[in-house]
């Protein structure tokens, strides 16, 4: 049985003082680590207010990272920094990275096995655009996002990766994918997992899906074989949404 991870991505949101009354609010709130992990990815200037409270059951996770573990790269947050402030994890790959930030999957593959260096959970996120889904190219780009990913990450590592499936004309569009495509669609990861490290890769890897996830379709999302979690971007940055969906997760184990 693969552990349900429930993760917040703030994005750009969020100064200190909100960050601050989120992570009071939500800290009692969200479900015991035994059975469900429940993290938020914030911006570097808001992880020392967040870990100081983040207690046991709320994890923190950055959003990015530099594959390098120092030197000349102003503005740029290496993997030791993160880990000398507690943070488990780190999403690499982001579609608003790709995209904005020019991260091919090179330069994801490097920042994923230098999050693995410094001890860090990498969330990766794949996804197609929207003309690649209407033409019938989805599993030929999520398959390539995978095979040049993972160069070189052994299948030890790889169960220690979480996948985000974010369809990227989902993500902010209050498009969600429906249940059942999201879950054929993470069943397609995990059958290319499977091809590639094992049946037993396969089995432990954790995939999540994101995209316009919120209190209102993350049950329907959860129930879903192939689906192990959500990564939320909007609706996370309201701590009643965000106790909703992390205690959403533990329907999933009954
Ligand atoms: P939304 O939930 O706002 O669509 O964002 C999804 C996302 O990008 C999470 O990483």
């Amino acid at each position: 049985m693969r552990k349900p991870i429930i993760a917040g991505n703030w994005k750009m949101y969020k100064t200190r003082d909100e960050a601050l009354f989120f992570i009071l609010k939500v800290s009692d709130g969200v479900p015991s680590i035994k059975d469900v992990d429940s993290v938020i990815c914030a911006q570097a200037p808001l992880m020392r207010c967040l870990i100081k409270r983040q207690g046991d059951n709320l994890r923190i996770g950055a959003q990015n990272m530099h594959y390098a573990d120092e030197g000349a790269f102003t503005g740029e947050v290496s993997g030791p920094m993160l880990k000398s402030y507690n943070v488990d994890y780190v999403i690499i790959g982001h579609s608003e990275r790709r995209a904005m930030f020019y991260e091919t999957d090179e330069i994801v593959n490097k920042k994923i096995v230098a999050a693995l260096r410094n001890d860090l959970i990498p969330i990766v996120c794949i996804g197609e655009h929207l003309e690649e889904r209407e033409n019938g190219s989805t599993n030929a780009i999520l398959h390539s996002q995978i095979m040049k990913g993972f160069v070189n990450i052994d299948a030890k590592d790889m169960k220690k990766i979480i996948i985000a499936y974010e369809p990227i004309w989902a993500i902010g569009t209050g498009k969600t994918a429906t249940a059942d495509l999201a879950d054929e669609t993470c069943g397609y990861i995990r059958s290319v997992i499977g091809e590639v490290y094992g049946a037993d890769v396969a089995e432990a890897i954790r995939i999540q899906y994101g995209g316009s996830v919120n209190p209102g379709n993350i049950d329907e999302l959860l129930s879903k074989a192939n689906i192990d979690g959500v990564l939320i971007g909007g609706a996370s940055l309201n701590p009643d949404h965000f106790i909703y969906m992390t205690n959403a997760a533990m329907k999933r184990l009954k």
